[in-house]
């Protein structure tokens, strides 16, 4: 590692910002890895200490108007048996759950036309009628503002919605052109205002991705302040546009962890389970590198294999009982605890 590269881990990590030029030397420069995580890992240390945050994911529905090209349950693909949960069953997660430790619910879908505000509110007034202590995340896609702040007022606490580049071309080739970049940072914007905890994000490695286009969503992350970021390599879905695309890698997904980390300390940070499928380690790895947030899944077993992004995830044959147990495991076996705890994000 040169010591240009070393001057640079040194500035991010004490002035928490580069420039783009600068990003793009970094990504560009693997070497960096193992310091960046090392200053990473201190970072989110001071901030957070051995806790590792829990949520649990409640899949309700793969139904979806998009046709993003990356995606598996893109409306294109015929292949899929769709399904959404009752709120019924939505609720029996949660209390399954609950019981496990779980004290914030992760509620993720595609933009399904059954889940309008009335029933979307509904479910999550009900969720939190039950469970009072526990924090209510939405993950539903793009909707309008005033949509937004009606899940609002019935009781969400944080939203869920990764920008995917901030890139404007390179948004255009990931997605069909009924989809805009403006409308995208229009609803990050929105859930800003209304008062939402927000969580912006990307896949690293997607096609057409370029230490330029990471740059920006570097520089989108320092100016932005997301208070949590979901990061995961791409992973091919074979019934896409996209399925001779290749992975993105372990190496890159941990070193921009590492960085995200350094720019935004306290971030609530997740090691993915897409970064979990191309390593049977990738979680561990990730809390390795500065993530401090799993969330594992709380679907019901029938219907876990229906939602498939991307191709192989994993945990899609396990009970949530077994997901939370091994990954209570994996991180005592590396140091850290799994809390109980709804893990809101501290203002430094
Ligand atoms: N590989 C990895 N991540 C994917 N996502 C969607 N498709 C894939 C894929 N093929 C991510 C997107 C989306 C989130 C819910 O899952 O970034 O925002
Ligand atoms: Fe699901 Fe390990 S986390 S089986």
């Amino acid at each position: 590692m040169t010591e240009r590269i070393r001057g640079l881990i040194g500035k991010l990590a004490s002035e928490h910002r580069l420039s783009e030029a600068e990003y793009a030397g970094l990504i560009a420069c693997p070497d960096a890895a193992p310091m960046l995580a090392e200053r990473a890992v201190a970072a989110r240390r001071a901030i957070y200490g051995d806790a590792v945050y829990t949520r649990g994911l409640i899949e309700i529905s793969n139904i979806c108007k998009n046709d993003c090209l990356y995606c598996g349950i893109r409306r294109s693909n015929k292949d899929v048996e769709r399904y959404r949960l009752s709120p019924e069953a939505i609720l029996a997660c949660a209390e399954e759950g609950y019981s496990l430790g779980f004290r914030t619910f992760v509620m993720q879908g595609g933009e399904d036309a059954h889940f309008t505000d009335a029933v979307l509110c509904g479910i999550v007034a009900a969720v939190k009628a039950r469970f009072p202590d526990c924090a209510v995340t939405l993950s539903m896609g793009e909707r309008s503002r005033d949509s937004y702040q009606r899940l609002f007022d019935a009781g969400a606490d944080r939203y869920l919605l990764r920008h995917e580049t901030a890139d404007a071309a390179h948004y255009a080739r990931l997605h069909p052109g009924e989809m805009s970049f403006e409308n995208r940072m229009r609803c990050l914007m929105d859930l800003r205002e209304i008062g939402y905890e927000v969580g912006c994000g990307f896949m690293v490695g997607s096609p057409f991705q370029t230490p330029q286009t990471l740059a920006k969503d570097l520089k989108f992350i320092e100016d932005f302040r997301p208070e949590m970021c979901g990061i995961g390599p791409f992973i091919p879905h074979h019934a896409t546009p996209f399925k001779d695309e290749p992975a993105g890698t372990l190496e890159q997904t941990l070193m921009l962890l590492s960085i995200i980390r350094l720019i935004h300390p306290s971030v609530l940070l997740p090691a993915t389970t897409a970064l979990g499928t191309i390593h049977p380690r990738g979680r561990e790895l990730g809390i390795l590198a500065g993530a401090n947030v799993v969330m594992p899944n709380l679907s019901p077993t029938g219907v876990r294999k229906q939602y498939e992004l991307y191709d192989n995830k994993i945990c899609t044959g396990d009970e949530s009982a077994q997901c939370r147990q091994c990954l209570d495991r994996r991180m005592r076996g590396i140091g850290y605890r799994l809390v109980v705890d709804r893990g809101d994000y501290k203002a430094l």
